[in-house]
């Protein structure tokens, strides 16, 4: 009966033991150490609009079609420099993506600072890129017969936009559009050189 009871403290207990453990080292401890990066120098925390829109690039799935990480590599060349880990010390959970249906957005808004094309172009992406396979997002907008003050009005081209009405930015539309003008790597000292 004894040597029952050991076998039930066995079972239970050295699986305990052994997942307890991996779980401290592949799970716990790992994450900590990552979360002791510190910024790379230039990269400031989000404003609360800025997250907002975080929020938002979330929620639209925008992360299915866009990575938000530059490999070391010649192809990648064309996105930015290679992403470092102090990139991501205000980003996380990082958005990095893994498919890259679209460009890499680690570096938009240098690349892409104009607000006024940023919202054209997620109100219908092919009234900017003709043969774009990017979906359109008319949901951030407001379709009305006159601006009011205040209101953002989107100069759409005439082709997509609604007759006789105006497209306005809704207060989300603004958030994401602050957020991705947010996405800008900062500086390396010594970049460039090898
Ligand atoms: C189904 C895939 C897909 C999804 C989802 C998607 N995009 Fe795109 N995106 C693309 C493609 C393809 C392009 C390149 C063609 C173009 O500029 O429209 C692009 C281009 C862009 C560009 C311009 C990039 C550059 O370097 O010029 C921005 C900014 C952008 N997308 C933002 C977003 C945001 C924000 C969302 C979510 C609200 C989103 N995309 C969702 C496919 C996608």
């Amino acid at each position: 009966m004894k040597g029952g009871m050991n076998n039930v403290v066995m079972l239970v207990g050295i699986p305990f033991i052994i997942y307890g453990v991996l779980a401290l080292f592949m799970g716990a401890l790992p994450g900590w150490v990552l979360s002791q990066t510190p910024p790379a120098p230039g990269v400031v925390p989000l404003t609360a609009q800025q997250a907002r829109g975080r929020e938002i690039y979330v929620a639209e799935g925008c992360s299915y079609c866009h990575t938000q990480q530059v490999r070391p590599l010649k192809q990648d060349l064309v996105f930015g420099r290679p992403s470092i880990a102090g990139d991501y010390a205000y980003a996380t959970p990082e958005l990095l993506g893994s498919e890259r249906n679209g460009p890499d957005l680690s570096n938009i808004g240098s690349r892409q600072p104009s607000d006024v094309w940023q919202y054209i172009h997620l109100y219908e992406p092919r009234s900017l890129v003709s043969n774009s396979i990017m979906p359109a997002y008319p949901w951030l907008y407001q379709i009305k017969a006159h601006a009011d003050p205040g209101d953002i009005t989107v100069p759409v081209p005439p082709v997509y936009a609604p007759t006789r009405r105006v497209v306005i930015a809704t207060q989300e539309a603004q958030d994401l559009v602050a957020y991705l003008k947010s996405l800008k790597q900062v500086p390396l000292k010594g970049a460039g050189k090898r």
